[in-house]
């Protein structure tokens, strides 16, 4: 945002007509939420943050700047994703649990604790792969 020079409301909060996001919710600037994303109350999602479809986010969530959330994600109570941290689709991350800065968890992860800050974890049991800065020859999906 700071880059281009504009100010914050210049990018949209878009939110598809199919999505349920309690009012008590808080959505930032340039946020996504694509088709059946369910949002329960006391959510907090920040900035340029896109939340892929058919994912679920239970009270109290919150997910930081720059956070992408994959296509059928469960995040828990009170879970939390920093900021650029990618959860790949079909996670689950159990209530209070969180995941890094800029960690990846790979699709179909189950996240039970903490996942490191620029790691990348997945699986179930979840195991850590490698850094997260390799990946980006390939890119994130
Ligand atoms: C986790 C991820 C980023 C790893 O990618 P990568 O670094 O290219 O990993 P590789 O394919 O080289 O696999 C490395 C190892 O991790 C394992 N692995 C990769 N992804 C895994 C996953 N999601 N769950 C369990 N194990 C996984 C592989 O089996 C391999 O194991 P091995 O070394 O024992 O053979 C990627 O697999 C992933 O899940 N990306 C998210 C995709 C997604 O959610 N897309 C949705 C778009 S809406």
């Amino acid at each position: 945002m700071e880059t281009l020079g504009l100010p914050p409301h210049r990018y949209p909060t878009v939110v598809h007509s199919t999505a349920v996001v309690d009012p008590s919710c808080t959505l930032g600037h340039g946020t996504v939420l694509m088709p059946m994303v369910c949002v329960l109350p006391g959510v907090t999602i920040g900035d340029h943050v896109i939340v892929r479809p058919h994912t679920m986010m239970a009270v109290d969530v919150t997910v930081r700047d720059y956070g992408t959330i994959a296509a059928q994600v469960f995040l828990g109570r009170c879970a939390v994703v920093e900021q650029d941290a990618y959860v790949g689709a079909g996670a689950k991350v159990r209530e209070y649990a969180s995941v890094g800065p800029g960690a990846v968890v790979g699709m179909g992860s189950l996240v039970l604790g903490r996942v490191p800050g620029g790691q990348v974890w997945a699986g179930n049991p979840i195991r850590r792969l490698a850094l997260a800065s390799p990946l980006t020859a390939r890119g994130r999906t």
